[in-house]
């Protein structure tokens, strides 16, 4: 056990998916594992552990935002030895080329602060992803019926973001997407030499104002899934 995870050594798999919703972790893990068991059940931050292909997986929610994240994705790499750690969630489009539904490939996290900025001090360290687990995702996006970008993010700490200016910056400098997690996810696996990538599904356009409807979230998010699991075991 860990401080935030219920789970007993060698219940959490190698490679993990990382949604921020835990009761997404607990559809996605019924919907593609093979004989899912509950491994985490602390805070209700529900976590699963079954077999993709014959492969173990671990599906545990991060919550909302880099903190909450860094405190799921701290314990499983330094108490379960988690290797691979791939973000499934959420984004708001900030580039017009971009439509709601598309998949997004986070190359980069930009971020105004993130939990390890203080430990990296005068630096502005770039948070990137793991090539080759990113190469493998686009191969995965390419195969089915959807548009994969690959480029910057940007990892907010705030949803109701009341600088509307800083968007804008975000939207001039090449910025894809908006979420709240990736940039942390990218700095810790970066420092302790494991694999990470943030697979995205656009739910909302900040620039055109479109939304998907709830119905079509889930099955936006089975693609993302999927393209995960293809990439971690590529
Ligand atoms: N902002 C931050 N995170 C998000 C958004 C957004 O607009 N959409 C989905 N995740």
């Amino acid at each position: 056990m860990s401080t935030h995870i219920g789970a007993k050594e060698g219940d959490i798999a190698p490679t993990v998916l990382m949604p921020g919703d835990p009761l997404r972790a607990k559809w996605a893990a019924r919907t593609f594992l093979d004989d899912p068991v509950c491994i985490n059940e602390v805070r209700g931050m529900l976590g699963f552990t079954g077999t993709w292909r014959g492969h173990p997986v671990t599906i545990q929610g991060s919550g909302m935002g880099m903190p909450s994240l860094s405190i799921y994705a701290n314990e499983l790499i330094r108490d379960y030895d988690a290797q691979t750690l791939i973000r499934i969630g959420s984004c708001g489009a900030m580039q017009t080329d971009i439509a709601v539904r598309d998949v997004v490939l986070a190359m980069t996290a930009s971020s105004v602060g993130n939990p390890s900025r203080a430990m990296l001090r005068e630096i502005h360290y770039a948070p990137h992803a793991d090539f080759g687990l990113l190469r493998a995702a686009h191969e995965a996006a390419l195969r089915r019926d959807t548009t994969p970008h690959v480029g910057g993010i940007y990892s907010s700490d705030t949803f109701y973001d009341e600088r509307p200016d800083l968007h804008e910056q975000m939207v001039r400098h090449g910025i894809l997407a908006v979420e709240m997690e990736a940039a942390e996810l990218y700095t810790l696996a970066a420092r302790h030499r494991r694999r990470a990538l943030a697979v995205l599904t656009v739910s909302d356009h900040l620039v055109t104002g479109e939304d998907l409807p709830a119905i079509e979230r889930e099955q936006s998010f089975g693609e993302m899934v999927e393209i995960a699991l293809e990439a971690a075991f590529a």
